[in-house]
């Protein structure tokens, strides 16, 4: 196995087939997912049963409650954009599943069918967001906890003024989006014990010990200082392409400039474990 890393914001692994792993390569997948925050292979050959069984080897699956599933395998959430859909799924940044109470480990996401250009998907490492945030403001968000939720995101609110046909067939299930949760504004990493900002734009409200005022403020300046280009990096997507992000030191979007084409891609979220401050 091989192991280039981007910039520092992910790393790509080569000379390595998905489908054929030992618990060492296993373990050292582990290690570098928790370093890197995001992992790209290519040329994969990837079955849906193949797809299952490499997530397995990271925790349990967690069956996605919004997104419509492949009818076979209820543990892939299928990312679909049709040529007629103008939005697309995870077009804003955003950590998936920080509303809940024990946060996803990460989602590992397979190109099933591309547009001929465009769809690429950027992530953002929140330890690099971290390491260059001022000692002062490092000083302010220490003990700050935020609320994260997905009713705003994932319930009958979310598509409002939206046609039934933009979701039909893919996302669903509004009366699900009832989870919130608190997490630490900092994290320490899970794997690495590294830094890692955690608030998203797409999913947390507010934070718990400020007015909402300076609240929002705070939250502002952090997303901007968060988005960055110097902390991102913009994956390609070709056939074969598989990622694999840790949603505990990454931000993502998935970019909607393929008008009148469709997107699919396979993803299976793996479970975490609860958060703690750094
Ligand atoms: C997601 O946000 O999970 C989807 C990312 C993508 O489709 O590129």
């Amino acid at each position: 196995m091989r192991i280039d890393s981007e910039n520092g914001v992910g790393a790509y692994i080569s000379e390595i087939d998905l489908n054929h792993l030992n618990p060492e390569s296993i373990a050292e997948l582990k290690v570098a997912l928790g370093e890197y925050g995001v992992l790209f292979f290519r040329e994969q050959n990837m079955t849906s049963e193949n797809h299952i069984a490499f997530a397995e080897q990271f925790g349990r699956i967690n069956i996605n409650r919004f997104f419509t599933p492949l009818s076979d395998y209820p543990q892939i959430a299928q990312v679909l954009k049709e040529a007629q859909h103008s939005t697309n799924i995870g077009s804003a940044w955003h950590t998936d599943h920080s509303y809940d109470q024990i946060p996803a480990l990460g989602s590992i996401l397979v190109a099933r069918d591309l547009p001929k250009s465009g769809g690429d998907t950027i992530f953002a490492s929140m330890y690099a967001a971290y390491d260059a945030l001022s000692d002062s403001v490092k000083e302010k968000l220490a003990g700050l906890t935020a609320v994260h939720s997905s009713r705003h995101a994932f319930g009958i609110d979310a598509y409002k003024g939206q046609a039934k046909s933009e979701r039909k067939g893919r996302l669903g299930n509004t009366d699900a989006a009832t989870q919130d949760a608190v997490h630490p504004v900092v994290i320490k990493h899970p794997i690495s014990g590294k830094k890692a900002i955690y608030v998203n734009p797409d999913f947390t409200t507010h934070i718990r010990e400020l007015d909402e005022a300076e609240g929002n403020q705070l939250l502002e300046e952090l997303y901007e200082h968060c988005k960055q280009e110097k902390f991102s990096y913009r994956f390609a997507w070709k056939d074969g392409s598989v990622a694999f992000w840790d949603n505990r030191a990454t931000w993502h979007k998935a970019l909607n400039d393929y008008a009148g084409q469709r997107r699919l891609m396979h993803r299976i979220t793996v479970e975490g474990v609860p958060l703690y401050g750094a």
